[in-house]
């Protein structure tokens, strides 16, 4: 097992990047900021240096669009500089809070993305000494660190004085630091916030995520726990451990999608090309899956006779992915005969579990950046048991503190709602239980090859859902005046109707609450009354007529009934008032095609109540505070 770094207690959803090198810093830094707004933020920042060490900083509440204007009389000649997206955590949004931030002589400046969590006894320490304040901020007291650590102990060193800096803080970061005093070069901190960092003919680099480097160069740096770089305008970069020893090969590893994979192309918004992706993503994750043993996956590394002896999972996630985590028992219980335990991390990390050596913790993490989801599989490590992560994001920290790794290859998902990782993690998730259910005996290799068929058939079925979304465009109407809605439906579409709910509360702010639909009568029934929207889920499956009894009694009750049913299915149509068709499926498979209709319709109906479906209010794409 591979040793783990400490746990993070947290991180802002904060995007840095930095340059230094023969170009102008601004435009690519400009340009990074704006690959990282999907990562949710609230004001955006830029610290310019010239050749001679002179600073210059923009910074101001509002988008990167707002910061670009503002730095449009600048010269642009400055060649060095740093640059932030705050998400606020410490101090409300504003100008003054903005990063980056400086020391009191101005010749430190610093953008951090995590939570300084002894911030207010250092900030106490430090205007004991003289010090003094210009923001709410956490993050202030590094500059005012940096500043009191290089011109004492650090002699004149800025990797040093970042380091004794860090050494003073107690909780998460990436920091990127210039400074006057050595101009040319930026120095990076990392504890628990992820920084990659790379180095072209033209210079150094440093980011948030490979995102914002993807167009640059496909060789990234990793900064790792704990570690520092200082990076040169000739594109030098040195990586160094805490105590400032140079790591002599530091850990790198090659971005696999081109950068128009993060681009618009033609589409109106990203979630529109990220629901139409999903059948090729999917074609590409099944690619090759089945070798003569059963289902290949190579990442997993974990030896086959700890695989079949596994006796119990838990699978932990956040949100959507948590969502995934249900179908995954369903699938991993039904193929493998192993119980399973789903929880959301927030809620894992705070229980006690029942671990073996057979016991095996099963991450799911689209962005594998979710701290909750890292505090719970360090939590498992440290307990003992083998951990898996489901992932999209090479590289990413769940990725590499995981024994094994199944990446989704769904490519770069820059719209805050999940979509097409959604999807491709289901299909990951199918594949490690077909995967178990070989390796311990309970299912032949005759039956997960029949299985493994049946997926190649996904992608196909999702086309045929894409080219409905006039059905979705059209049901959105139900949603006009409402203030509230239900989802209801049973078995695995109790699990779309929860995924469906979410996506039209986080993109449309519309209240949704997602229901299995016989405990609908339980209490939620309350809710309905003439023109009520309810989105029932009544695919063909064993429990379909169960299902319409329910959409009966909504039905009963004046709601206005979105059905979600198969092709050809009188019945339902008969009861609903808009009607969304899917292909016949598997049960099994249903939701995996099921729910791109609730995604367009989520997608329609935030569009009609004039919201951005790629950046929804208050909500971050990879979520790092607990
Ligand atoms: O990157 P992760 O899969 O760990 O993210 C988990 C959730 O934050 C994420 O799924 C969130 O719920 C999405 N915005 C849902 O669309």
């Amino acid at each position: 097992m591979r040793a783990l770094a400490g746990a993070a207690k947290g991180a802002r959803m904060c995007g840095i990047v930095g340059y230094t090198g023969k170009r102008q810093a601004l435009p690519f830094l400009l340009d990074g900021l704006r690959t990282l707004e999907y990562r949710g933020y609230d004001s955006a920042g830029v610290e310019l240096e010239a050749d001679d060490g002179e600073l210059a900083e923009v910074k101001c509440r509002g988008r990167v669009a707002a910061l670009a204007e503002l730095c449009s009389g600048l010269p642009g000649t400055q060649t060095t500089g740093i640059a932030h997206t705050r998400w606020a955590t410490h101090g409300e949004p504003s100008d003054a809070n903005a990063h980056p931030h400086r020391d009191c002589s101005g010749r430190f400046a610093v953008v951090h993305n995590g939570i300084i969590e002894n911030y207010q006894e250092l900030k106490a320490e430090l205007e004991g000494t003289g010090h003094s304040f210009k923001s709410e901020t956490d993050t202030e007291i590094i500059a005012h660190l940096v500043e009191e650590a290089f011109r004492g102990p650090a002699k004149g060193s800025l990797e040093t004085a970042v380091g004794l800096a860090a050494a003073r803080m107690q909780g998460s970061w990436a920091i990127a630091c210039v400074s006057s005093e050595e101009p040319g070069a930026i120095v990076c901190a990392r504890k628990g916030s992820p920084l990659v960092l790379a180095s072209t003919d033209e210079g150094a680099y440093a980011a948030s995520d490979v995102t914002a480097l993807s167009n640059i160069t496909s060789r990234v740096i990793n900064l790792e726990e704990g570690q520092l770089a200082r990076l040169e305008p000739s594109g030098k970069i040195t990586v160094y451990n805490a105590d400032l020893s140079v790591v002599a090969e530091p850990d790198g590893f090659t971005i696999d999608w081109d950068a128009s994979a993060a681009t618009i192309g033609g589409y109106p918004d990203f979630m529109a090309k990220e629901i139409a992706e999903q059948p090729a993503a999917i074609e590409r994750l099944l690619e090759g899956r089945l070798g003569p043993d059963g289902i290949v996956l190579d990442g997993l590394s974990l030896p086959l006779d700890e695989v079949a002896a596994i006796d119990r999972i838990y699978i932990v996630a956040c949100g959507t992915s948590w969502h995934v985590g249900l179908l995954a028992r369903t699938y991993i219980e039904r193929w493998a005969n192993i119980p399973c335990v789903v929880e959301c991390a927030s809620e894992f990390n705070y229980e006690e579990q029942l671990v073996s050596d057979h016991t095996l913790c099963v991450i799911i993490t689209q962005s594998g950046e979710t701290a909750d989801t890292l505090a719970s599989a360090r939590k498992m490590h440290a307990r003992g048991a083998k951990v898996i992560a489901i992932t999209n994001v090479l590289g990413s920290t769940a990725a590499r503190e995981s024994d094994g790794v199944i990446y989704v290859q769904a490519g770069p998902e820059i719209a805050v709602a999940s979509t097409k990782a959604y999807t491709a993690q289901l299909v990951a998730a199918a594949l490690l239980a077909l995967f178990l259910a070989k390796a311990n005996g309970s299912m032949p290799l005759r039956v997960v090859r029949d299985h493994y068929r049946e997926m190649l058939r996904i992608p196909e079925l999702i086309r045929i859902v894409l080219s409905r979304a006039w059905q979705d465009e059209v049901a959105a109407r139900a949603f006009t005046d409402a203030q509230s809605s239900l989802f209801l439906g049973r078995g695995v579409s109790a699990t779309t109707a929860r995924e469906g709910a979410l996506k039209l509360k986080e993109i449309s702010y519309l209240h949704a609450e997602a229901y299995p639909a016989g405990e609908m009568k339980h209490g939620p029934i309350a809710l309905v009354e003439p023109g009520y929207p309810v989105v029932v889920v009544v695919p063909e499956s064993p429990v379909r007529d169960k299902t319409i009894s329910n959409l009966r009694e909504v039905d009963a009750r004046g709601a206005c009934v979105i059905a979600l049913a198969t092709n050809g299915d009188v019945r339902v149509a008969q009861l609903a008032d808009y009607l969304l068709l899917v292909p016949p499926a598997p049960e099994w498979m249903s939701p995996i095609v099921d729910v791109v209709h609730l995604q367009m319709l989520a997608r329609y109906v935030a569009l009609a109540r004039g919201c951005d479906v790629d950046k929804p209010r208050n909500l971050a794409k990879s979520v790092t505070v607990e």
